[in-house]
């Protein structure tokens, strides 16, 4: 299974690589063989001694080599550190930054042709939820124009905005139909994301068509990680 954190604007350099140091001596010792991935700040960014199943990437990058792009980070950055993971679509560069499908489908194509693994995350609002499930389908599959689904190294996450930091998870059945539904069109690996925590986690990972989560705030916390890791590995 894929099981992602997502630190968002949290975590320094130094606690970040302190982060890293825990994580891998418990995978060290636990042998887990989950695909582990976490998306520091840019500024924590580095070559990182950990084992191969642990990738850190990018929670997001413009698409460009180089160029006249003031705060944002490109290809030459990344390849600093030679990473090779990107976060595109998160619904907090949508909403807050107003990243339009076309913006994203530009990022999208731009790190599939540099061979990047990314995680491109889709979600509806609470409106579009109280709407019923074929409004949130329509939305989410939306959210997929310009996407090449057969590109071999997506991930896509499922991320409904009404659940992200609000301690509200969607429910089991939510999720389990949700999903359900994306699967006829998404054959990627899809994990759900929003308030995930480690009580939660069996359950969510317990659903047919989840293949893992991406986390936020619970994650942001080492030993909480390292206990969804270990839930995974008991499944
Ligand atoms: P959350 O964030 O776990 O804090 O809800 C999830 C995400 O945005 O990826």
């Amino acid at each position: 299974m894929i099981i992602a954190s997502n630190f968002k604007t949290n975590h320094t350099r130094q606690s970040t690589c302190a982060y890293l140091d825990t994580l891998q001596q418990f995978t060290e010792k636990s042998g887990s063989r989950q695909d582990i991935l976490v998306f520091p700040p840019a500024t924590a960014l580095d070559r990182f001694s950990v084992a191969s199943n642990i990738r850190v990437g990018v929670q997001n990058a413009y698409p460009v080599d180089k160029g006249s792009f003031t705060g944002e980070i490109g290809l030459e950055q990344i390849d600093e550190f030679g990473l090779r993971t990107i976060l595109i679509g998160h619904s907090e560069r949508r909403h807050i930054f107003g990243e339009t499908q076309a913006l994203c489908a530009k990022k999208y194509d731009y790190f599939k042709s540099k061979g990047f693994e990314i995680v491109y995350c889709i979600g509806e609002p609470e409106e579009v939820r109280k709407a019923g499930i074929d409004a949130v389908v329509d939305y989410n599959l939306e959210q997929l124009e310009g996407i090449d689904l057969s590109y071999e190294k997506l991930i896509v996450a499922y991320e409904p905005v009404w659940a992200i930091g609000t301690g509200l998870s969607a429910s089991v059945a939510q999720i389990d139909e949700t999903h359900r539904r994306l699967r006829e069109t998404i054959k990627a690996p899809l994990l759900y994301g929003g308030s995930v925590k480690p009580e939660t986690t069996k359950e969510i990972l317990e659903i047919e068509n989840c293949d893992g989560v991406l986390v936020g705030t619970a994650s942001w916390n080492v030993d909480n990680f390292c206990r969804m890791i270990e839930i995974a590995d008991s499944l």
